[in-house]
Protein backbone atom coordinates (compact mmCIF):
# COMPACT_ATOMS: atom_id res chain seq x y z
CA UNK A 1 0.00 0.00 0.00
CA UNK A 2 1.43 3.24 -0.86
CA UNK A 3 2.03 5.92 1.94
CA UNK A 4 2.10 5.98 5.20
CA UNK A 5 -0.22 5.15 8.34
CA UNK A 6 -0.45 5.96 11.71
CA UNK A 7 -2.51 3.34 13.93
CA UNK A 8 -3.09 5.10 17.38
CA UNK A 9 -4.52 4.46 20.58
CA UNK A 10 -2.56 0.94 21.17
CA UNK A 11 -3.82 -0.05 24.70
CA UNK A 12 -1.23 -2.72 24.41
CA UNK A 13 1.65 -3.10 21.76
CA UNK A 14 4.24 -6.38 21.69
CA UNK A 15 7.17 -5.25 19.83
CA UNK A 16 9.31 -8.30 20.51
CA UNK A 17 12.35 -5.65 20.08
CA UNK A 18 14.53 -6.22 23.02
CA UNK A 19 14.38 -2.17 23.38
CA UNK A 20 10.99 -1.36 22.76
CA UNK A 21 9.05 -4.52 24.90
CA UNK A 22 5.57 -3.87 25.68
CA UNK A 23 4.17 -0.61 25.17
CA UNK A 24 1.04 0.92 26.56
CA UNK A 25 -0.87 3.93 25.09
CA UNK A 26 1.22 3.54 22.04
CA UNK A 27 1.11 3.95 17.97
CA UNK A 28 2.64 2.50 14.86
CA UNK A 29 3.94 4.18 11.91
CA UNK A 30 3.50 2.13 8.24
CA UNK A 31 5.13 3.47 5.38
CA UNK A 32 4.80 1.10 2.43
CA UNK A 33 5.86 -2.05 3.54
CA UNK A 34 7.80 -1.18 6.32
CA UNK A 35 7.56 -0.09 10.10
CA UNK A 36 8.38 3.28 10.15
CA UNK A 37 8.16 4.17 13.75
CA UNK A 38 6.96 3.21 17.10
CA UNK A 39 6.45 4.38 20.42
CA UNK A 40 4.30 6.42 22.79
CA UNK A 41 1.08 7.77 20.97
CA UNK A 42 1.08 11.02 21.91
CA UNK A 43 4.73 11.53 19.96
CA UNK A 44 3.81 9.56 16.85
CA UNK A 45 4.36 11.74 13.44
CA UNK A 46 1.72 12.43 11.24
CA UNK A 47 1.07 10.25 8.15
CA UNK A 48 -1.19 9.90 4.75
CA UNK A 49 -4.00 8.26 7.15
CA UNK A 50 -4.84 7.52 10.61
CA UNK A 51 -6.58 4.45 12.29
CA UNK A 52 -7.61 5.01 15.71
CA UNK A 53 -8.06 1.06 17.34
CA UNK A 54 -9.26 2.52 20.25
CA UNK A 55 -7.39 0.90 23.24
CA UNK A 56 -7.14 -2.73 21.76
CA UNK A 57 -3.97 -4.98 21.50
CA UNK A 58 -1.22 -4.83 18.91
CA UNK A 59 1.61 -7.84 18.24
CA UNK A 60 3.19 -8.99 15.15
CA UNK A 61 1.64 -10.87 12.63
CA UNK A 62 1.74 -14.72 13.61
CA UNK A 63 4.70 -16.06 11.50
CA UNK A 64 3.82 -20.01 10.94
CA UNK A 65 6.80 -21.59 10.48
CA UNK A 66 5.58 -25.42 9.76
CA UNK A 67 2.91 -26.68 7.50
CA UNK A 68 2.36 -28.53 4.53
CA UNK A 69 -1.03 -26.94 1.74
CA UNK A 70 -0.10 -28.81 -1.04
CA UNK A 71 -2.77 -31.43 -1.17
CA UNK A 72 -5.60 -32.58 -1.92
CA UNK A 73 -8.12 -34.82 -0.39
CA UNK A 74 -9.80 -34.88 3.17
CA UNK A 75 -8.93 -37.28 6.06
CA UNK A 76 -12.04 -36.59 8.31
CA UNK A 77 -12.86 -40.16 8.68
CA UNK A 78 -9.02 -41.03 9.59
CA UNK A 79 -9.37 -38.46 12.18
CA UNK A 80 -12.59 -40.06 13.53
CA UNK A 81 -11.27 -43.16 13.94
CA UNK A 82 -8.15 -41.84 15.97
CA UNK A 83 -10.28 -40.40 18.37
CA UNK A 84 -12.44 -43.28 18.86
CA UNK A 85 -8.66 -45.34 19.65
CA UNK A 86 -7.46 -45.80 16.49
CA UNK A 87 -2.98 -45.02 16.91
CA UNK A 88 -1.75 -42.19 14.54
CA UNK A 89 0.49 -43.50 12.24
CA UNK A 90 2.64 -41.96 9.25
CA UNK A 91 0.55 -44.45 6.82
CA UNK A 92 -2.02 -41.89 6.61
CA UNK A 93 0.37 -40.08 4.24
CA UNK A 94 -0.25 -41.94 1.03
CA UNK A 95 -3.77 -41.41 0.86
CA UNK A 96 -3.24 -37.85 0.52
CA UNK A 97 -0.09 -39.09 -1.69
CA UNK A 98 -3.17 -40.40 -3.76
CA UNK A 99 -5.48 -37.23 -3.92
CA UNK A 100 -2.81 -35.02 -4.68
CA UNK A 101 -1.30 -37.11 -7.03
CA UNK A 102 -4.47 -36.89 -8.85
CA UNK A 103 -5.73 -33.45 -8.63
CA UNK A 104 -4.68 -30.63 -10.84
CA UNK A 105 -2.24 -28.12 -10.42
CA UNK A 106 -5.29 -25.29 -10.33
CA UNK A 107 -7.05 -27.56 -7.81
CA UNK A 108 -3.92 -27.59 -5.68
CA UNK A 109 -3.69 -24.16 -6.05
CA UNK A 110 -6.90 -23.27 -5.13
CA UNK A 111 -6.16 -25.06 -1.70
CA UNK A 112 -2.94 -23.40 -1.39
CA UNK A 113 -4.54 -19.82 -1.82
CA UNK A 114 -7.79 -20.62 0.48
CA UNK A 115 -5.65 -22.10 3.55
CA UNK A 116 -3.62 -19.18 3.16
CA UNK A 117 -6.13 -16.50 3.24
CA UNK A 118 -7.56 -18.30 5.94
CA UNK A 119 -5.03 -18.11 7.77
CA UNK A 120 -3.88 -14.49 6.99
CA UNK A 121 -7.77 -13.57 8.14
CA UNK A 122 -6.59 -14.45 11.69
CA UNK A 123 -3.22 -12.89 11.72
CA UNK A 124 -1.17 -15.14 10.21
CA UNK A 125 1.32 -12.76 7.71
CA UNK A 126 4.31 -14.59 7.22
CA UNK A 127 4.01 -18.54 6.15
CA UNK A 128 5.90 -21.65 5.31
CA UNK A 129 4.83 -24.91 3.93
CA UNK A 130 6.13 -27.87 2.65
CA UNK A 131 6.06 -30.30 -0.30
CA UNK A 132 5.55 -34.11 0.62
CA UNK A 133 2.59 -35.16 -0.62
CA UNK A 134 3.52 -35.77 -4.13
CA UNK A 135 7.03 -37.78 -3.86
CA UNK A 136 7.55 -38.18 -7.37
CA UNK A 137 10.20 -35.78 -9.21
CA UNK A 138 7.04 -34.51 -11.49
CA UNK A 139 4.28 -33.79 -8.49
CA UNK A 140 6.97 -32.85 -6.12
CA UNK A 141 8.30 -30.46 -8.71
CA UNK A 142 5.02 -28.80 -9.20
CA UNK A 143 4.04 -29.32 -5.52
CA UNK A 144 7.25 -26.56 -4.75
CA UNK A 145 6.28 -24.15 -7.87
CA UNK A 146 2.45 -23.60 -6.67
CA UNK A 147 3.71 -23.05 -2.84
CA UNK A 148 6.19 -20.54 -4.07
CA UNK A 149 3.85 -18.59 -5.77
CA UNK A 150 1.79 -18.57 -2.83
CA UNK A 151 3.94 -18.10 0.52
CA UNK A 152 6.81 -16.94 2.16
CA UNK A 153 8.89 -19.86 2.70
CA UNK A 154 9.09 -23.05 0.60
CA UNK A 155 10.48 -26.80 2.06
CA UNK A 156 11.36 -29.94 0.04
CA UNK A 157 9.98 -32.78 2.21
CA UNK A 158 9.98 -35.25 -1.00
CA UNK A 159 11.73 -37.26 2.58
CA UNK A 160 8.41 -37.74 3.60
CA UNK A 161 7.52 -41.72 3.27
CA UNK A 162 9.10 -44.04 0.68
CA UNK A 163 5.99 -44.02 -1.47
CA UNK A 164 3.92 -47.38 -1.70
CA UNK A 165 5.67 -49.72 -3.76
CA UNK A 166 8.69 -48.06 -3.86
CA UNK A 167 12.24 -49.35 -3.11
CA UNK A 168 13.47 -47.72 0.46
CA UNK A 169 17.37 -47.14 -1.54
CA UNK A 170 16.17 -46.10 -4.59
CA UNK A 171 13.66 -43.81 -3.33
CA UNK A 172 15.91 -42.12 -1.23
CA UNK A 173 18.52 -41.65 -4.32
CA UNK A 174 15.80 -40.03 -6.17
CA UNK A 175 14.98 -37.96 -3.48
CA UNK A 176 18.74 -37.17 -3.19
CA UNK A 177 19.13 -36.76 -6.59
CA UNK A 178 16.19 -36.01 -9.76
CA UNK A 179 14.20 -34.41 -7.30
CA UNK A 180 15.94 -32.01 -5.43
CA UNK A 181 17.28 -31.38 -8.92
CA UNK A 182 13.93 -30.11 -9.77
CA UNK A 183 12.35 -28.97 -6.34
CA UNK A 184 15.83 -26.64 -5.34
CA UNK A 185 14.96 -23.96 -7.66
CA UNK A 186 11.38 -23.17 -5.93
CA UNK A 187 12.52 -23.89 -2.27
CA UNK A 188 14.87 -22.05 0.37
CA UNK A 189 14.55 -25.74 2.90
CA UNK A 190 15.34 -29.21 2.96
CA UNK A 191 13.19 -31.32 5.42
CA UNK A 192 13.20 -34.90 6.31
CA UNK A 193 10.32 -36.81 8.40
CA UNK A 194 13.55 -38.53 10.89
CA UNK A 195 11.25 -41.04 13.09
CA UNK A 196 10.29 -44.63 12.63
CA UNK A 197 8.21 -45.63 10.19
CA UNK A 198 9.71 -43.35 7.93
CA UNK A 199 13.61 -42.27 7.31
CA UNK A 200 16.24 -43.57 9.56
CA UNK A 201 19.31 -41.61 11.16
CA UNK A 202 21.64 -42.79 8.18
CA UNK A 203 18.76 -42.16 5.31
CA UNK A 204 18.04 -38.57 7.21
CA UNK A 205 21.63 -37.25 7.45
CA UNK A 206 22.14 -38.29 3.44
CA UNK A 207 19.05 -36.10 2.70
CA UNK A 208 19.70 -33.25 4.57
CA UNK A 209 23.51 -33.21 3.05
CA UNK A 210 22.17 -33.77 -0.03
CA UNK A 211 20.03 -30.76 0.33
CA UNK A 212 22.57 -28.42 1.72
CA UNK A 213 25.19 -29.30 -1.06
CA UNK A 214 22.25 -28.08 -3.74
CA UNK A 215 21.95 -25.03 -1.81
CA UNK A 216 19.17 -25.56 0.56
CA UNK A 217 19.32 -25.15 4.58
CA UNK A 218 18.01 -28.01 6.62
CA UNK A 219 15.00 -28.36 9.35
CA UNK A 220 13.82 -31.53 10.83
CA UNK A 221 10.63 -33.63 11.67
CA UNK A 222 11.88 -35.43 14.65
CA UNK A 223 11.14 -36.99 17.87
CA UNK A 224 6.92 -37.03 17.60
CA UNK A 225 5.82 -40.61 17.86
CA UNK A 226 8.91 -41.62 20.29
CA UNK A 227 12.57 -41.20 21.20
CA UNK A 228 15.10 -40.74 18.20
CA UNK A 229 18.34 -39.21 16.62
CA UNK A 230 15.96 -36.22 14.85
CA UNK A 231 17.16 -33.31 17.18
CA UNK A 232 20.53 -35.10 17.47
CA UNK A 233 21.09 -34.95 13.98
CA UNK A 234 19.46 -31.24 13.24
CA UNK A 235 21.87 -29.89 15.92
CA UNK A 236 24.89 -31.68 14.65
CA UNK A 237 23.91 -30.18 10.74
CA UNK A 238 23.12 -26.24 12.29
CA UNK A 239 19.33 -26.89 10.92
CA UNK A 240 17.81 -23.46 11.74
CA UNK A 241 14.51 -26.15 13.40
CA UNK A 242 13.77 -29.15 14.86
CA UNK A 243 9.75 -29.56 14.64
CA UNK A 244 7.73 -31.61 17.05
CA UNK A 245 9.91 -32.40 19.74
CA UNK A 246 7.61 -34.28 21.93
CA UNK A 247 9.98 -37.15 22.85
CA UNK A 248 12.99 -35.61 24.19
CA UNK A 249 16.11 -37.14 26.77
CA UNK A 250 17.67 -34.66 28.82
CA UNK A 251 20.68 -35.44 26.10
CA UNK A 252 18.20 -33.50 23.64
CA UNK A 253 17.17 -30.35 25.78
CA UNK A 254 20.85 -29.86 26.26
CA UNK A 255 22.10 -30.21 22.89
CA UNK A 256 19.19 -27.73 21.44
CA UNK A 257 20.25 -25.20 24.54
CA UNK A 258 24.10 -25.58 23.49
CA UNK A 259 22.93 -24.97 19.68
CA UNK A 260 21.11 -22.28 17.36
CA UNK A 261 18.49 -24.59 16.51
CA UNK A 262 14.77 -23.95 17.43
CA UNK A 263 12.14 -26.37 18.93
CA UNK A 264 9.46 -25.93 17.52
CA UNK A 265 6.34 -27.24 18.73
CA UNK A 266 2.71 -28.29 17.55
CA UNK A 267 0.38 -28.40 20.08
CA UNK A 268 -2.67 -28.89 17.51
CA UNK A 269 -0.74 -31.90 15.62
CA UNK A 270 -0.20 -33.38 19.26
CA UNK A 271 -4.09 -32.87 20.56
CA UNK A 272 -5.17 -34.16 16.96
CA UNK A 273 -3.09 -37.36 16.85
CA UNK A 274 -3.18 -37.96 20.46
CA UNK A 275 -0.21 -38.14 21.41
CA UNK A 276 1.94 -36.80 24.23
CA UNK A 277 2.62 -33.19 24.53
CA UNK A 278 6.00 -31.47 24.93
CA UNK A 279 7.81 -30.56 27.66
CA UNK A 280 8.10 -26.81 26.85
CA UNK A 281 8.70 -25.86 30.31
CA UNK A 282 12.41 -28.29 30.12
CA UNK A 283 13.03 -26.34 26.70
CA UNK A 284 12.36 -22.79 27.84
CA UNK A 285 14.03 -23.51 31.00
CA UNK A 286 17.04 -24.47 29.68
CA UNK A 287 17.28 -21.53 27.44
CA UNK A 288 16.27 -23.07 23.83
CA UNK A 289 14.75 -21.03 21.54
CA UNK A 290 11.24 -22.64 21.05
CA UNK A 291 8.41 -21.81 18.31
CA UNK A 292 4.53 -22.89 17.84
CA UNK A 293 3.65 -23.59 14.19
CA UNK A 294 0.23 -25.35 13.41
CA UNK A 295 1.72 -27.62 10.87
CA UNK A 296 -1.59 -27.25 9.18
CA UNK A 297 -1.97 -30.21 7.10
CA UNK A 298 -5.29 -32.92 6.25
CA UNK A 299 -3.92 -35.69 8.42
CA UNK A 300 -2.55 -35.04 11.92
CA UNK A 301 -3.35 -30.98 12.42
CA UNK A 302 -6.10 -29.68 10.08
CA UNK A 303 -5.95 -26.04 11.31
CA UNK A 304 -4.34 -22.80 10.41
CA UNK A 305 -4.99 -21.17 13.58
CA UNK A 306 -2.19 -20.00 15.70
CA UNK A 307 -4.21 -18.23 17.96
CA UNK A 308 -5.31 -21.73 19.32
CA UNK A 309 -1.69 -22.98 18.93
CA UNK A 310 -0.81 -19.71 21.46
CA UNK A 311 -3.75 -20.48 23.74
CA UNK A 312 -3.16 -24.33 23.95
CA UNK A 313 0.51 -23.65 24.79
CA UNK A 314 -0.71 -21.52 27.27
CA UNK A 315 -3.56 -23.80 29.03
CA UNK A 316 -1.41 -27.23 28.17
CA UNK A 317 1.95 -26.93 27.74
CA UNK A 318 2.44 -24.00 30.58
CA UNK A 319 4.01 -21.58 28.75
CA UNK A 320 3.27 -17.78 30.04
CA UNK A 321 1.15 -15.62 27.57
CA UNK A 322 4.54 -13.72 26.99
CA UNK A 323 6.37 -16.82 25.61
CA UNK A 324 3.54 -18.51 23.89
CA UNK A 325 2.85 -15.09 21.50
CA UNK A 326 6.91 -14.34 21.50
CA UNK A 327 7.30 -18.19 19.91
CA UNK A 328 4.35 -17.77 17.62
CA UNK A 329 5.81 -14.69 16.16
CA UNK A 330 9.80 -14.28 17.03
CA UNK A 331 10.13 -17.85 17.48
CA UNK A 332 8.76 -19.20 14.13
CA UNK A 333 10.81 -15.86 12.26
CA UNK A 334 14.00 -17.75 13.94
CA UNK A 335 12.67 -20.89 12.85
CA UNK A 336 12.83 -19.40 9.44
CA UNK A 337 16.04 -17.43 10.12
CA UNK A 338 14.24 -14.21 9.08
CA UNK A 339 14.77 -10.77 10.93
CA UNK A 340 12.46 -8.75 9.42
CA UNK A 341 8.99 -10.55 10.31
CA UNK A 342 7.91 -11.04 13.71
CA UNK A 343 8.91 -7.97 15.12
CA UNK A 344 7.42 -5.08 15.17
CA UNK A 345 10.38 -1.72 14.89
CA UNK A 346 11.91 0.54 12.50
CA UNK A 347 12.76 -1.28 9.38
CA UNK A 348 10.49 -4.58 9.84
CA UNK A 349 8.02 -5.53 7.52
CA UNK A 350 4.83 -3.98 8.01
CA UNK A 351 2.71 -6.91 9.26
CA UNK A 352 0.45 -5.88 12.50
CA UNK A 353 -2.00 -7.92 13.89
CA UNK A 354 -4.71 -6.08 16.36
CA UNK A 355 -7.02 -7.85 18.79
CA UNK A 356 -10.71 -7.14 19.44
CA UNK A 357 -9.37 -6.73 23.35
CA UNK A 358 -6.95 -4.92 25.79
CA UNK A 359 -4.29 -7.23 25.95
CA UNK A 360 -2.86 -10.29 24.30
CA UNK A 361 -3.69 -12.23 27.38
CA UNK A 362 -6.90 -12.78 25.86
CA UNK A 363 -5.59 -15.00 23.56
CA UNK A 364 -5.40 -17.96 25.86
CA UNK A 365 -8.22 -15.91 28.51
CA UNK A 366 -10.56 -16.28 25.92
CA UNK A 367 -9.90 -19.82 24.57
CA UNK A 368 -11.30 -20.44 21.01
CA UNK A 369 -12.78 -16.93 20.62
CA UNK A 370 -11.85 -15.11 17.50
CA UNK A 371 -10.02 -12.04 18.28
CA UNK A 372 -8.53 -11.15 15.27
CA UNK A 373 -9.98 -7.26 14.98
CA UNK A 374 -7.21 -6.21 11.59
CA UNK A 375 -4.28 -7.14 10.16
CA UNK A 376 -1.40 -5.78 7.94
CA UNK A 377 0.93 -7.97 5.94
CA UNK A 378 3.56 -6.03 4.33
CA UNK A 379 1.62 -3.04 4.87
CA UNK A 380 -1.71 -3.25 2.93
CA UNK A 381 -4.68 -4.35 4.90
CA UNK A 382 -5.96 -8.17 4.62
CA UNK A 383 -9.36 -7.96 3.73
CA UNK A 384 -11.88 -8.99 6.79
CA UNK A 385 -13.70 -12.35 5.41
O1 LIG B 1 4.10 -33.21 10.51
N1 LIG B 1 5.35 -35.71 10.03
C1 LIG B 1 4.99 -35.73 8.90
N2 LIG B 1 4.08 -34.95 8.34
C2 LIG B 1 2.91 -34.49 8.96
C3 LIG B 1 1.85 -35.52 8.91
C4 LIG B 1 1.20 -35.53 7.65
C5 LIG B 1 0.04 -36.46 7.49
O2 LIG B 1 -0.33 -37.28 8.35
O3 LIG B 1 -0.50 -36.33 6.40
C6 LIG B 1 3.18 -34.03 10.37
O4 LIG B 1 2.48 -34.36 11.29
Amino acid sequence: MSGSTVITGIGELVTNDDELGVLSGAALVLDGERVAWVGPAGLAPAADRRVDVAGRAALPGWVDSHTHLVFAGDRGVEFAARMAGTPYSAGGIATTVRATRAAGDEQLRATVRRLVGEAAAQGTTCLETKTGYGLTVADEERCARIAAACVDEVTFLGAHVVPPGADPDSYIDLVCGEMLDAVAPFARWIDVFCERGAFDEDASRAVLLAGVACGLTPRVHGNQLGHGPGVRLAVELGAASVDHCCYLTAADVDALAGSGTVATLLPACDLSTRGPLPDARALLDAGVRVALATNCNPGSSYTTSMAFCVATAVLQLRMTVEEAVRAATLGGAQALSRSDVGILRPGARADVHILDAPSVAHLAYRPGVPLTWAVWRAGTPVPRP
